[in-house]
């Protein structure tokens, strides 16, 4: 598959490129690992440009691993408001936790690798950017730029590709080490090649450090070859937008592990129901614990979470008396709404109405 490629070269002429380029972000100008550790908890599933403020702020209220390990979870998941995804905040929190407790944050991947909410990805990117180690990293950016570099026609998720992307990934930093380049900048070089030059889309080929190796620069937009994507399936959820007299609304929050919904659990959400193509009065009526009656119109958005396609309606609810949902539940002020620890799709339903 590699046979020929001028893998040192290639190394030498992207360090080069990236000693002179690299775009200057926080936890690449200060690789502290804490704030590694946090970065690459962050980047997990968010870009690097939604990432840069909640960032700063997180470090603001919590500027070390032990003010994070030793916090409540509620104050976490409050400053990871804006980021979505706040399965990584609970994770990011147990491995503060558990490294706090062990004496700090290991170097090595492979310890790493042992804590909750770090896979092979995170650990490799935590010990080479923040300890200078040695090792691998594969994610989407450089699985496309392997992609490309050689040319590789098959389907990119095939198990076998994988385990020679990762080989491959291994060897690009072990090797580059032993030639005197730094494995912090191997590895960056590689995500920041992916990230402005080498992009899914419209790839700037003139701009590559590296064009005249490419063995795919012909074919670059149609490579890696992907797994056709599967028909989402589909769920409707209605909600209920029920008000007290201070114009403040209700919002719940389902405990940890509930499935009853779609929708993360463990956060502040609108309560809502499954739904088929009619109002659920009856089933709002019974989350709710009392008579009521939906009002004004239905704010409806589209949400997708894993290969679910969901439809969420958004409905003004009277109740005749004072709601008892048997759920946790509390009065929000509008901007308190806004800013509580919420799913992405709770945030695009308020928006929707208004809040
Ligand atoms: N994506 C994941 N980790 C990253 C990092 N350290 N810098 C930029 N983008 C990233």
């Amino acid at each position: 598959m590699t046979g020929g490629f001028p893998w040192a070269k290639v190394r030498a002429a992207l360090a080069g490129w990236f000693a002179r380029c690299a775009r200057s972000l926080p936890w690449r100008d200060d690789p502290r690992p804490y704030h590694v550790l946090v970065s690459e908890f962050m980047l997990q599933q968010t870009r690097v440009q939604a990432v840069l403020q909640p960032y700063a702020a997180f470090l603001r209220r919590f500027s070390t691993l032990e003010a994070l390990a030793l916090a409540p979870q509620e104050q976490v998941l409050q400053a990871w408001s804006g980021l979505g995804y706040y399965r990584r905040a609970r994770m990011l929190h147990a491995a503060a936790r558990a490294m706090h407790e062990a004496g700090g944050i290991p170097a090595g991947a492979a310890e790493l690798q042992q804590l909750p909410g770090i896979g092979p990805y995170t650990a490799g990117a935590i010990a080479s950017i923040a300890f200078n180690q040695p090792a691998a990293i594969v994610d989407g950016n450089i699985e496309r730029v392997f992609a490309r570099w050689l040319r590789l026609e098959e389907d990119i998720r095939a198990a076998g590709t994988r385990k020679k992307l990762w080989q491959l990934a291994g060897d690009w930093v072990e090797h580059g080490n032993v030639e005197g380049l730094a494995p912090r900048a191997l590895n960056q070089a590689l995500m920041e090649l992916g990230a402005v030059v080498c992009t899914p889309r419209a790839p700037r080929c003139g701009e590559c450090p590296v064009r005249a190796h490419c063995r795919g620069r012909d074919v670059a937009e149609s490579l890696p070859r992907l797994p056709p994507r599967k028909t989402p399936r589909l769920a409707r959820y209605a909600a209920a937008l029920v008000r007290d007299g201070r114009g403040r609304v209700l919002l719940v929050r389902r405990p940890e592990g509930d499935r009853t919904s779609l929708l993360p659990a463990a956060l502040w959400e609108l309560p809502h129901v499954k739904a088929g193509r009619g109002w659920p009065a009856g089933a709002l009526e019974a989350l709710l614990g009392a008579v009521c009656k939906a009002t004004g119109k239905t704010h409806t958005r589209r949400h997708s979470i894993m290969d679910w396609s969901i439809t969420l309606c958004a409905r003004e609810v009277r109740c005749e008396k004072a709601p008892r949902p048997a759920l946790e539940h509390a009065w929000f002020t509008p901007a308190r709404a806004r800013s509580a620890a919420q799913s992405s799709a709770t945030t695009k339903l308020l928006q929707a109405a208004g809040l």
